[in-house]
């Protein structure tokens, strides 16, 4: 993003929306991703490898939302949303009142509140609609950032996974977070 797209982006209060497979702003959607994968080692997966075009990204969005609870938001705002949060609802049979939580906010807009307020809204969303239970997610145990904005919205930490992530042969201990929700504790 060059420095007048970044600072139209400074400017901009985002709209935190849910969004389908049909949004018509996915292109810059994978965009942003891009964006946060690229300037941040904390995504367990390549970015190439799982959203290597916008229809791809679409198709994820599909699958998520398919899903009784599931969610995608964005932060939207021009050129490009601020930042995104998926809530997957697991799959299997008896694990569906669960799910996990993953995000990321443009390495512009970070330290902003767009995280704290993309976090809230899921939250309140997720108490709603009454299907999704538990939250986890899996955090890297050097992301102290990432840890406080989870702490700060009431989630606990439940285990530290040793060696969880492997990158170019250095492993890092993960840290798994836990958030019940609507009352279900
Ligand atoms: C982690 C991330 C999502 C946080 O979003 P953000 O918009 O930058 O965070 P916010 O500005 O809303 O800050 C929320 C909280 O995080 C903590 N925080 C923010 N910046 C921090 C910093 N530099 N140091 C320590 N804590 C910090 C604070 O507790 C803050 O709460 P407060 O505003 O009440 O003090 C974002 O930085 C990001 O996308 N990072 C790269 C990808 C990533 O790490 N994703 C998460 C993988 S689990």
């Amino acid at each position: 993003m060059g420095s007048d797209a970044a600072s139209a982006a400074t400017a901009t209060v985002p709209a935190l929306v849910a969004v389908d497979a049909t949004w018509a702003r996915l292109p810059a959607l994978h965009a942003l991703i891009r964006d946060v994968y690229a300037t941040s080692d904390a995504m367990s997966e390549d970015f190439e490898d799982k959203f290597p075009s916008p229809s791809a990204l679409a198709a994820e969005i599909a699958a998520v939302t398919a899903r009784p609870g599931g969610l995608v938001l964005a932060a939207d705002a021009e050129p490009l949303p601020l930042g995104y949060l998926v809530i997957e609802p697991r799959p299997q049979a008896r694990l569906r009142h669960t799910a996990d939580l993953t995000m990321g906010v443009a390495s512009t807009a970070r330290g902003r509140g767009i995280g704290r307020l993309l976090v809230a809204e899921a939250l309140t969303r997720i108490a709603a609609a009454g299907i999704v239970e538990i939250v986890y997610l899996m955090v890297r145990a050097d992301n102290l950032k990432a840890q406080e904005l989870y702490r700060h919205a009431g989630f606990e930490r439940v285990a530290t996974l040793r060696r969880d992530t492997r990158i170019d042969g250095r492993y890092h201990d993960g840290v798994l977070m836990r958030r019940f929700v609507g009352g279900y504790d």
